[in-house]
């Protein structure tokens, strides 16, 4: 005989529908905690200072500002921050939210010139009434704050769009980036390891509080002012302290459609396992899409409260970094569809 949390996933799974206010018991063993993880190999780096705040006993908030800010100022990290692939017109725009255990969240979204959006993120939730800073106005709140401009364009990424402007013709058109990588090997896939993703981190603390963050420099070469999913409560990042949390990365696009981070979260809140969760979330993407998923790449990564972790991807490629007790510098390859 199924179970009530069974028959409502089994429910869930076969109609499509997410009952939203059932609460499933994360019971059973101690958790898992402190524990703190990442996406993708570079993971490992930001992770260890995560670890560090985490093993003295430090609050997730702080773990994982520290932990995504290694990712931030890696300047051979193209995908993030400072050294970041800039938009079509050589501009370097930021995307960044962080979410702490009471709900509460902040963001800014198509920030230039600032090398740690993080943390402007954190004082938009800390120190405004609002979530959300967008552009110049989320600039002039860095300033305000005591932020340094600063020039974000490596030479090494400039030099990497100088190339891209010789073979793309400069149009609007949506998505033309895929069609660079027609032939391109999995890992070069629009939103794999090479060409374009994001650090999205989740922490547990010895308190049991949960928090997350998330910062990219969005998609390469992507249309001025684009924002991806990175910086949308709910799509790019969410937490819920009850149940765990998840973060993505990919392009944004798809996860935004389908509120990829919040839904990951209220599986869990069903009863599904973090990789479940994670899987149900990327089948609904490419239900939506009808297939058409071949050349795109969504991965999902989450946490729940008991410190059992779990990710799925839509191509092969995607890694996440694990930092626990047991282990600080573990990677693991996500489960992927194709
Ligand atoms: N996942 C990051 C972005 O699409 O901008």
């Amino acid at each position: 005989m199924l179970n009530r949390r069974r028959f409502i996933k089994t429910t869930a799974l076969s109609t499509g529908i997410i009952v939203l206010n059932s609460k499933c018991t994360l019971s059973g063993k101690s958790p898992n905690k402190p524990i703190v993880i990442s996406t993708w190999d570079f993971g490992v780096a930001a992770n260890a200072d995560a670890w560090k705040v985490l093993n003295r006993n430090g609050n997730a908030l702080d773990a994982v500002e520290q932990g995504v800010k290694v990712a931030e100022a890696d300047i051979k990290n193209q995908s993030v921050g400072y050294g970041g692939l800039p938009d079509r017109d050589g501009i370097v725009t930021l995307d960044a939210s962080i979410m702490d255990h009471l709900g509460n969240c902040g963001a800014v979204l198509a920030l230039e010139q600032i090398k740690h959006p993080i943390s402007v993120a954190r004082l938009v939730m800390e120190k405004t009434p609002h979530v959300m800073l967008a552009g110049n106005g989320a600039l002039q709140f860095a300033l305000e704050q005591g932020f340094k401009k600063e020039n974000l364009l490596t030479e090494k990424s400039k030099k990497d769009w100088e190339i891209w402007l010789k073979t793309a013709k400069y149009e609007p058109v949506s998505n033309i980036e895929n069609k660079l990588y027609d032939q391109a090997a999995p890992e070069m896939l629009p939103g794999n390891q090479y060409n374009h993703d994001t650090i999205g981190m989740l922490a547990l603390d010895s308190s049991g509080n949960m928090a997350g963050a998330c910062t990219t420099s969005g998609m390469a070469y992507k249309l001025h002012g684009r924002v991806g999913d990175s910086p949308i409560i709910g799509a790019g990042l969410y937490v819920d302290n009850e149940i765990g949390g998840a973060t993505s990365t990919g392009v944004g696009e798809e996860v935004v459609r389908n509120v990829g981070s919040f839904l990951v979260v209220e599986l869990m809140r069903q009863g599904y396992s973090p990789e479940e969760a994670c899987k149900e979330a990327v089948m609904r993407i490419i239900h939506k899409k009808n297939k058409s998923t071949k050349k795109l790449q969504v991965g999902f990564l989450a946490l729940n409260k008991n410190g059992e972790y779990g990710a799925y991807a839509i191509q092969k490629g995607f890694s996440y970094a694990i930092c626990d007790s047991k282990k600080q510098d573990l990677i693991l390859k996500g489960k992927s569809y194709y």
